[in-house]
């Protein structure tokens, strides 16, 4: 909380006076409420993805979930993109008018996981979906691919329930090793990035899906196998 309170402090000083201090102290407190709340859906999620992967596990002996990771978005970065859309710099307008407080990243092994997860998790009866954003059937022009949800999830506050927002970006180990790598470089270059080296992002965002595709592959023949050898066993041990 104090590394975003010295980042406000900066966004501040850099971005120009856009508050009295007064207010700025108390968009700060309506943060941490925030905060605690948002946090509290991303615990939701992250039960629940938890708990789909280990059932699963223990049914089908695969693991659909690599690895999870959240964040809570930052105060500087929810009033730089305020400021940039033009909405009002109070936590008031962030709730209205951003949806990806909350983020969860849900970094699958294969592509047919992704749609597993997101179908086992959006058929639960108390989360709904808000909107869906599929990048791996239509992928951003320069490579980017991963589905993103946005659902709504319970969380229960002292005074009751409320529903809160959570952008769920779904993307198998390749996409995210690209998406990751893409980030950092865009991140690095001051200027725009040269069109020589987006030509090369998206070819090398063309050969990780081609190679997950064969991963898939992969993985669906040597399931077939074991399944025919399951089989096997059970018939001679029936004898
Ligand atoms: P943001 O303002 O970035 O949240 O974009 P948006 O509201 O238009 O939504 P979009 O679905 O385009 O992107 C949401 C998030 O997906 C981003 O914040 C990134 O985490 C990720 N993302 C989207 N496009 C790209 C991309 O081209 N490269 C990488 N590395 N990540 C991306
Ligand atoms: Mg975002």
């Amino acid at each position: 909380m104090d590394e975003n309170l010295m980042l406000l402090r900066q966004f501040q000083m850099e971005g120009g006076k856009k508050y009295a201090d007064a207010a700025f102290a108390e968009e700060f407190r309506n943060y941490q409420q925030v905060h605690n709340i948002y946090m509290g859906a991303i615990r939701e999620i992250r039960a629940r993805l938890e708990t789909l992967d280990t059932e699963f596990q223990f049914r089908h002996k695969h693991n659909p979930i690599h690895h999870i990771q959240s964040r809570v978005k930052t105060l500087p970065s929810i009033m730089k993109k305020l400021s940039d859309m033009g909405q009002p710099m109070t936590m008031t307008s962030a709730k209205k008018h951003l949806h990806d407080i909350a983020g969860v990243r849900v970094v699958c092994c294969y592509v047919d996981d992704i749609y597993l997860i997101a179908s086992l998790l959006l058929s639960q009866d108390d989360i709904s979906l808000i909107f869906e954003k599929d990048y791996i059937k239509q992928p951003k022009p320069n490579g980017y691919r991963s589905l993103h949800i946005v659902v709504d999830v319970p969380v229960y506050l002292s005074q009751g329930k409320v529903f809160i927002p959570v952008e769920i970006q779904i993307r198998t180990v390749a996409m995210d090793f690209w998406a990751t790598l893409e980030h950092g470089i865009r991140y690095k270059s001051s200027d725009e990035v040269p069109a020589f080296i987006v030509d090369e992002l998206r070819n090398c965002a063309d050969v990780i899906t081609k190679t997950d595709a064969k991963m898939q592959e992969i993985f669906k023949a040597l399931q077939l196998l074991n399944d025919k050898e399951d089989d096997f066993q059970w018939h001679g041990g029936e004898e």
